[in-house]
């Protein structure tokens, strides 16, 4: 009995054969995704827009006997994320079975003081990046037979944290698309869910630790 729940547990938590895409691998929260699903046997690609920190991570995820490839791209731009899923489609013959929707950015300023350029970079990185990309996914997504779209989203789009009025609108969006998503896109067996964290010690919020007093 113990052998049967344990041989029955080994194939439930494994992604083996699995590939997943997760943007803004290099460092907190994507870094950590990135680290859970290569270790239980997906094959991983990822991106960053900084080259030599991506580098980095490859050399040290390859080392650890991990099968993590990686580009350099920024999500916010719209050419470049069309380049990000060509790559990925090449890489895994067409087929993606999960997408992490992770790359966000903040800076928290009362919303009478933020400009039009801050608007258009929030928006452009935190809630476009995640729609487009899951728009070039979708094909990809329905070929593995058993697709999966994480977003990762914050509490800040649920109550007011105080982080910034445009930032909670993002997240207040990203929540509402993955329903969406997972009504439209159940029938192509692609799942689509959502996590919102409150605090998790990362250089996105480093600088506010203490003003926030959690860690
Ligand atoms: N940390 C928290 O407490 C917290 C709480 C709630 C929600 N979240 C959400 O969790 C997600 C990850 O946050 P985090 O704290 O782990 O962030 P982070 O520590 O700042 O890491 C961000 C990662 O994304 C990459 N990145 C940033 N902008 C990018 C862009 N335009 N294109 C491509 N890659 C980009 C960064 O590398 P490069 O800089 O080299 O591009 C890095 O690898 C975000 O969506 C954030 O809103 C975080």
């Amino acid at each position: 009995m113990a052998e049967a729940e344990s041989s029955c547990s080994d194939s439930r938590w494994s992604l083996k054969g699995a590939t997943a895409l997760v943007t803004g691998g290099t460092l907190g929260i994507g870094y950590a995704i990135v680290e859970e699903l290569a270790g239980m046997g997906a094959t991983v690609h990822t991106c960053a827009r900084t080259e030599s920190k991506l580098n980095d991570r490859l050399r040290d995820w390859n080392a650890k006997g991990f099968d993590v490839r990686g580009s350099v791209c920024d999500v916010s731009d719209r050419a470049q994320r069309e380049q990000l899923i060509e790559k990925v489609s090449s890489g895994f013959n067409g087929k993606l079975n999960i997408l992490i929707n992770n790359v966000g950015t903040n800076f928290s300023k009362p919303t009478i003081g933020y400009t039009v350029a801050d608007f258009s970079t929030l928006i452009a990185t935190n809630i476009e990046s995640a729609y487009h990309l899951s728009q070039l996914a979708h094909p990809l997504l329905k070929a593995s037979g058993a697709g999966s779209i994480v977003f990762i989203s914050s509490v800040a789009g649920v109550v007011s944290t105080g982080t910034g009025s445009i930032y909670a609108a993002t997240k207040a969006a990203m929540n509402q698309i993955t329903k969406s998503l997972a009504c439209e896109w159940a029938k192509d067996n692609i799942r689509s869910n959502c996590v919102a964290p409150f605090c998790i010690r990362t250089p996105l919020i480093e600088h506010v630790i203490f003003f926030l007093s959690c860690s």
